[in-house]
C-alpha cells in the first residue's frame, strides 16, 4: 500500500482519493443526460474575435450534443450576436458551404435562404420574404431569426442555449480564469488550426490533456535525445488548482538554453523551436495577472481546463493553444486545435512557428492514437473502477464536475410538474 506524501488530492476532500468508475464514458443514456445538463445549459466557446473582423463578417458553429447549429455576426453596429442557424419560413438551416452539415464563414449585408430566398440582416431581422403578399397575417417583424446568448470574455465568443442561463459569462468563468482577461490574446493572431474526428467519449480525450503522468512513456521523445529520453523519468507538475467546474495545471521546464545541445535534436537547434514553442519568444507575456497563478519555478505553460469543452495552454513563450472537444455520440468526438503566435516578422520566426505546429501535430496524434484503446477497454467493461494518482487529480476533479451537473439537472428533472413549474 501506498500513499504519497503531501498530496494535491488530499487537499481537496470532496474528490476522494478512492478508484474512478469511467462508466460516463461508455453509456449512450449518460451522454443523452450529459447532452441536455451540459451541452443545453453551460456557456460555450465558440471563436474568436479575430473571426469576426469587419462590420457584416458572420460565422457558423455546430454544437452537435445540443443538436444546434448557431450564427455568429458582426452587425452594422459593430455589435457580436448569436442566433440559431433556422430560417423561420420552414426550418431550413439558413447559412452553410459546400453542405448542410459544413460550417460557414463570410462577409455579407444580409443571410439569404437557399431554399425560398428569405432574408435576415445581421441583427437577425427577417428583411425580405418573397411573394410576401402569398401569405396569410404574416408580421416579419415577428419572423427575426431565434436568438442564442452570446457574450464575450478576452476576445473568445461564447453562446449558451439555455432559455435564460443562471449566471452571466464573466460569474460562469469565476475568479481563476477570469483573472486572465488582460493577457494579449488580441496580439496572437497567427493561427494554425487541426481538426480530427475521434473515435473515443469526448472526456477521454480531454483527460489525456490535464495530467503529465503519462508523458515519460507515451511521448518518449519529447524528452529529447541521450540520458533524457527515459520512459521511466519521473514528471511531476508544478502545481493544480480548482475553481467550481474549472481547473488548471502548471508545468515547468528549464530553459532550453539552459539544456546542453547533446540532449536537443538538431532540428530544434536548426529551427529554434521546439515543443514548448519558438526559443525566441516575444516579450507579451510575462506577469500578466492569473497567469502561473501558483508561482511555479520555471513556470513553462499553464493549461486552465474551462468547463465543459474549451482548454486554452497559456505558454512562457508567448504564444497559446486552444483546444475544443466537440461530443457527437457516446463513443465519438470531434477535436479541434488552435495554436496562436504573435505574427512573425521574419522567414525564420515563421519556420520556428512552424516547426511548433508540426510537433504539437505529432504529439496530439500521439494522444489520440490511445483514445480508441481506451474506449474498447472500458466498454469491455472487465474493471468496474480505476486507481488514478495524485499527478491525475483533475482527471478525478473532470468527472465529478460532469457527474455534479447531471445530477443537479437530474434533481431539477425529477422535481418538476407535469406542467413545467417546480412541485
Ligand atoms: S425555409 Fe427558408 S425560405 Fe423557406
Ligand atoms: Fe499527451
Amino acid at each position: 500500500m501506498t500513499t504519497p506524501r503531501d498530496s494535491w488530492t488530499q487537499r481537496h476532500p470532496e474528490l476522494g482519493t478512492g478508484p474512478v468508475s469511467f462508466e460516463d464514458s461508455i453509456s449512450p443514456e449518460f451522454y443523452r443526460l450529459e447532452c441536455d445538463a451540459i451541452f443545453k445549459r453551460a456557456w460555450l466557446n465558440v471563436g474568436r474575435v479575430e473571426e469576426l473582423p469587419k462590420d457584416g463578417s458572420y460565422f457558423t458553429k455546430e454544437i452537435p450534443p445540443a443538436k444546434a447549429s448557431v450564427i455568429v455576426t458582426r452587425g452594422t453596429d459593430g455589435r457580436t450576436r448569436a442566433f440559431h442557424n433556422v430560417c423561420r419560413h420552414r426550418g431550413n438551416k439558413l447559412v452553410w458551404d459546400g453542405t448542410p452539415r459544413d460550417e460557414a464563414r463570410g462577409i455579407a449585408r444580409q443571410l439569404v435562404c437557399k431554399y425560398h430566398g428569405w432574408r435576415y440582416g445581421l441583427d437577425g431581422g427577417c428583411r425580405y420574404v418573397h411573394q410576401e403578399d402569398q401569405f396569410f397575417d404574416l408580421d416579419k417583424t415577428r419572423l427575426g431569426l431565434v436568438p442564442v446568448h452570446c457574450d464575450t470574455w478576452a476576445g473568445f465568443v461564447f453562446v449558451n442555449l439555455a432559455p435564460t442561463p443562471p449566471q452571466s459569462l464573466r460569474e460562469y468563468l469565476g475568479s481563476m480564469v477570469g483573472a486572465l482577461e488582460s493577457y494579449p490574446f488580441h496580439e496572437m493572431t497567427e493561427c494554425y488550426a487541426f481538426r480530427a474526428e475521434n473515435r473515443s467519449n469526448w472526456k477521454i480525450f480531454m483527460d489525456a490533456f490535464q495530467e503529465y503522468y503519462h508523458v515519460p512513456p507515451l511521448h518518449t521523445q519529447q524528452l529529447g535525445p541521450g540520458r533524457l529520453q527515459n520512459p521511466e523519468a519521473e514528471f511531476e507538475a508544478a502545481h493544480y488548482q480548482t475553481d467550481g467546474p474549472h481547473r488548471m495545471v502548471t508545468s515547468s521546464s528549464p530553459a532550453k538554453h539552459e539544456i546542453p545541445s547533446k540532449y536537443l535534436y538538431p532540428s530544434e537547434v536548426l529551427f529554434r523551436s521546439g515543443n514548448l514553442g519558438p526559443w525566441d519568444a516575444p516579450d507579451v507575456a510575462r506577469d500578466v495577472p492569473g497567469v502561473n497563478p501558483g508561482r511555479a519555478d520555471h513556470w513553462a505553460i499553464d493549461n486552465f481546463q474551462i468547463f465543459p469543452n474549451l482548454e486554452i495552454l497559456i505558454y512562457e513563450r508567448g504564444w497559446y493553444l486552444a483546444y475544443r472537444y466537440w461530443p457527437t455520440s457516446h463513443d465519438t468526438h470531434v477535436f479541434e486545435g488552435y495554436l496562436s503566435f504573435v505574427p512573425a516578422r521574419t522567414a525564420r520566426e515563421r519556420a520556428a512557428r512552424e516547426y511548433a505546429a508540426v510537433l504539437f501535430k505529432e504529439y496530439a496524434l500521439q494522444d489520440a492514437g490511445t483514445l480508441d484503446g481506451t474506449q474498447m477497454g472500458l466498454e469491455a467493461r472487465a474493471c468496474a473502477e480505476f486507481p488514478l494518482s495524485d499527478q491525475e487529480i483533475l482527471v478525478r476533479h473532470f468527472h465529478k464536475s460532469v457527474g455534479d451537473w447531471v445530477d443537479a439537472y437530474r434533481r431539477e428533472r425529477d422535481t418538476r410538474t407535469p406542467d413545467g413549474g417546480a412541485l
